[in-house]
C-alpha cells in the first residue's frame, strides 16, 4: 500500500515527506495508522547525529548507514490490519506507541523492568522486530523505521510488541504524549529519582520531559520543585505545572538553592536538557546535596564519554547518580496507568500541547523546537 512518511535521508537534513510503500502485516506484526506524533527531541538527535551510531558500530550491526529512516517514536494511532499470530490487539482498536517494545517474557520483561525490554536491542536500523526484514520502501529501497514505529508516517507497520491497547475514550493526542515524554519525565522524577514528600528537587531543562519530571515531583509531594531553563516561556509553564521557582541557569540557582535549603541543596536533580554534555554534570551535581540522587534523562551524543565529576564529593556525600530510559517505567502498565490519571484529572495533558501540525509541517515544528517556543509540538492526522 501507499502512504505518506517523513523521511530522513542524511546528517544535518530536513525531514522530507514522500510517498513510501508499505507491506502487509506478518506473523507478529500489525499495520497502525498513526493519528498523532509527538515531537520529541530524540527525534532531532538522529537529525544532529547525536544519536548515530559511528561507522565501525554500524558495521557491527550489519548497516552501512541509518539513513534512509522514517523519524517518530512518540505516537498513537488506530490498528488498520493486524497479521497471524497477532493476539493482543484487533482491527479498531486504539493504541499508543512504546518505543521500548515490550515481549513479556525477556528476563527483565518477567521482573517488572518493561523498559529494558531485550527486543529493544536493534531499536535504531535494520528491519523488523520480528523476523528482521523490511515492510517499509521508499523508492524501491527498504527504509528504517525509528524506534521501530515510525510515527512520523500516516501508517507504519509495527511488531505488536511495540503497541499498546488503549481505552477508545482518551484523545489520541493525549495518548502519544504519554508514550515518550510525560511517562519519561514523570517516571524520572517518579521511579527513578524517587522523590518522597517533603524533597526539594531541581529539574535541569524544561521541555516535553523536563515539565513532566516537574508534573510528577508535584505529584509526589515535593516541597521545593527548582525548574532551570533558559527560555522564559519555559519557566512560566513550569510554574503552572508545580514548580515553585525557576531560574535561567543552574549558575544563577546554585547560590539562592544555597540560601533556601540552608546549604543542604536538592535532594533530587534530574537533568532533561535538549542535549546531554559531560560539562553540565559538574553544576548538576553541585546543586545536590548529602544522600542525594542526580538521575541522568536526557540523551548525550554517543560518543560522549567524559564528565566533569567531583569524584571527592560523590564518596563523601553519599551521592548517587542513575541513567533512565523510560523514567524507568514499564510501558504496559504504566502507559494505561498514566492515562488513568489524565481521565481523573490529576494528570495534565492537554496543557503540553503548545502547537499542531501536519505532516507537511514537520519542519516547522522542529524549528519551533530549536527556538524553544513549544513545550510539545504535535503532529496531527486526518
Ligand atoms: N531517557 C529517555 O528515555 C528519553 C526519552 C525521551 C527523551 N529523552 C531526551 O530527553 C531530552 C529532553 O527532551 P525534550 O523533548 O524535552 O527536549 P526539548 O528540546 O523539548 O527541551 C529541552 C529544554 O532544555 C532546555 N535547555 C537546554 N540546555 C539547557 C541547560 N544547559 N540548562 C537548562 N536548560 C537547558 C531548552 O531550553 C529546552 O527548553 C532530550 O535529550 C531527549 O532526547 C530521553
Ligand atoms: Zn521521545
Ligand atoms: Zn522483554
Amino acid at each position: 500500500m501507499k502512504t505518506r512518511a517523513a523521511v530522513l535521508w542524511g546528517l544535518n537534513e530536513s525531514w522530507k515527506v514522500q510517498e513510501i510503500d508499505v507491506d502487509p502485516p506478518k506473523s507478529g506484526e500489525v499495520l497502525v495508522k498513526w493519528k498523532a506524533a509527538g515531537m520529541c527531541h530524540s527525534d532531532e538527535h538522529l537529525v544532529t547525529g547525536d544519536m548515530v551510531p559511528p561507522a565501525e558500530v554500524l558495521a557491527m550491526m550489519g548497516l552501512e548507514s541509518l539513513f534512509p529512516i522514517i523519524g517518530g517514536h512518540e505516537g498513537a494511532g488506530v490498528i488498520e490490519a493486524v497479521g497471524p499470530d497477532v493476539t493482543s490487539v484487533k482491527v479498531g482498536d486504539h493504541v499508543s506507541a512504546s518505543f521500548v517494545p515490550s515481549c513479556g517474557k525477556c528476563r527483565y520483561c518477567a521482573t517488572g523492568r518493561g523498559n529494558l525490554c531485550n527486543s529493544g536491542a536493534g531499536t535504531l536500523g535494520g528491519g523488523m522486530i520480528t523476523d528482521g526484514t523490511h515492510r517499509h520502501f521508499v523508492d524501491g529501497q527498504p527504509v528504517g523505521l525509528l524506534a521501530k514505529l515510525g510515527t512520523f508516517a500516516e501508517r507504519t507497520c509495527v511488531s505488536e510488541m511495540s503497541v499498546i491497547k488503549v481505552d477508545e475514550d482518551l484523545p489520541l493526542e493525549c495518548v502519544a504524549l504519554v508514550s515518550c515524554g510525560v511517562a519519561t519525565g514523570w517516571g524520572s522524577a517518579t521511579k527513578r529519582a524517587d522523590v518522597r514528600p517533603g524533597e526539594t528537587v531541581v529539574d535541569v531543562g524544561i521541555g516535553g520531559i523536563g515539565i513532566n519530571a516537574v508534573q510528577g515531583a508535584k505529584m509526589a509531594g515535593a516541597s521545593r520543585i527548582i525548574a532551570i531553563d533558559p527560555v522564559e516561556f519555559k519557566r512560566e509553564k513550569a510554574m503552572e505545572f508545580g514548580a515553585t521557582h525557576t531560574f535561567a541557569s543552574m549558575a544563577d540557582a546554585l547560590p539562592e538553592v544555597t540560601t533556601m535549603t540552608n546549604g543542604e541543596m536538592a535532594d533530587k536533580v534530574i537533568m532533561t536538557p535538549g542535549v546531554m554534555y559531560g560539562e553540565l554534570m559538574e553544576l548538576g551535581m553541585a546543586l545536590a546535596g548529602k544522600g542525594s540522587t542526580v538521575v541522568v534523562t536526557a540523551v548525550a551524543p554517543m560518543t560522549q564519554t567524559e564528565a566533569s565529576i567531583n569524584l571527592f564529593q560523590l564518596a563523601m556525600w553519599n551521592k548517587e547518580i542513575k541513567g533512565t530510559i523510560f523514567g524507568s517505567l514499564t510501558p504496559r502498565v504504566d502507559i494505561p496507568r498514566l492515562l488513568d490519571m489524565y481521565r481523573g484529572g490529576t494528570l495534565k495533558l492537554d496543557e503540553l500541547i503548545t502547537t499542531r501540525y501536519s505532516l507537511d509541517e514537520i519542519n516547522e515544528g522542529y524549528a519551533a523546537m530549536r527556538d524553544g517556543t513549544n513545550i510539545r509540538g504535535v503532529i496531527v492526522y486526518d
